[in-house]
């Protein structure tokens, strides 16, 4: 502070610097020492620096009381930096073997965790993860599927409509319609995405969740290809020697069609109450894509086949989790979900 207008006040000022100094850390220290001492705006060297333009009267005492203080605040800077020294360099104080404290940078959904995980092993076979719209038309999700409107898949009961015509898709399987209107074969593709349905949550429903549908259109691509396919993800995404068995089924747009069961993660076949004493667990819908697909999306027929299919995501996490209601999978309580971080 630069030409106090009293230096006798501005000395006592000075003198409570001491009593900061003994209690400041490093970087108060530093800002201390420039503040008072400090060559070229110090406060204390100022003054001192004003001593020879004072009225005669006045220089005997202030420049006794400005010495002593610099004296004093000196000392007292000395000290403390000693003490600072010696207290970060004190040994047993420390373990610095101890390791550090982590940031919790927040984790993967289970449900997510196995969507990776599953596109990851088709990755393996050549496959391309895709993505499309949750808001969809009547066409992509029923109608080039070979799904008529009056198929009760496509009722006001079961499907959330935004408008005429306009809906939220209640599978990923207008992707596969978007992919091939848009990519001449060959086409290997994996979807993932989040599907919605009139339905009320209960252990095993939720008017939202997730899907991977999955697409191959090729020439030649046969039944065996197809059943390879699909053998080579449940034992890379289950375990080698997990029995794998195809059921008849039917869906609008394979033919033929079939479901995958796998032997029941739970009780290996023996039967139990997951399994409901079947011995196995249905993961899947699948089947040679139909005909009438391929022309409704401009795909030549005779000269490309294919095969599709579709599963639902929190369903397998709880087969791979042993996880009992669907739900828990929605709450976001972290008491259930921190037992799945990696
Ligand atoms: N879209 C069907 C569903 O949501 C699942 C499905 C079945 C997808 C067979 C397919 C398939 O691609 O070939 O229930």
């Amino acid at each position: 502070m630069p030409n106090p207008a009293s230096p006798k006040a501005e000395l006592e000022a000075i003198a409570q610097a001491v009593d900061r100094v003994a209690t400041a850390d490093a970087a108060t220290l530093a800002e201390l020492k420039t503040e008072y001492l400090g060559r070229k705006a110090g406060r204390l060297t100022g003054i001192l620096r004003s001593i020879s333009g004072l009225p005669p009267e006045e220089r005997r005492a202030v420049g006794r009381r400005a010495n002593e203080l610099k004296q004093e605040l000196e000392a007292a800077i000395s000290s403390r930096e000693a003490a600072l020294e010696s207290e970060v360099a004190r040994p047993s104080d420390v373990d610095w073997t101890m390791p550090g404290r982590h940031r919790w940078r927040g984790a993967k959904h289970p449900v997510a965790s196995v969507v990776d995980e599953i596109c990851e092993i088709f990755r393996e076979l050549g496959f391309t993860r895709v993505s499309g719209p949750e808001a969809e038309t009547e066409d992509y999700n029923f109608t080039k599927l070979n799904i008529p409107l009056d198929h009760p898949a496509a009722d006001e009961h079961d499907t959330f409509y935004l408008g005429p015509g306009v809906l939220l898709r209640t599978h990923t399987s207008p992707v596969q319609a978007r992919t091939m209107e848009r990519y001449e074969p060959p086409i290997r593709i994996v979807v993932p995405g989040v599907v919605y349905r009139r339905d009320p949550f209960d252990p095993s429903h939720s008017p939202m969740f997730e899907q991977i549908e999955g697409l191959v259109v090729d020439e030649g691509v046969s039944f065996v290809d197809f059943k390879a396919g699909i053998d080579y993800f449940v034992k890379h995404f289950f375990t080698a020697d997990t029995a794998v068995r195809f059921r008849p089924s039917f869906f609008p747009f394979t033919e033929p069609s079939a479901e995958v069961d796998v032997q029941c993660q739970i009780c290996h076949g023996s039967g139990c109450s997951t399994c409901q004493q079947t011995g196995w667990l249905e993961i899947m819908g699948c089947g040679m894509v139909h005909p009438a697909v391929f022309e409704n999306c401009g795909i030549d027929s005779e000269r490309y086949t294919g095969y599709a299919f579709g599963m639902g995501m929190e369903r397998i996490t709880m087969l791979r989790h042993g996880i009992p209601d669907i739900r828990l999978l929605f709450e976001n309580d972290m008491r259930f979900l921190s037992q799945f971080v990696e």
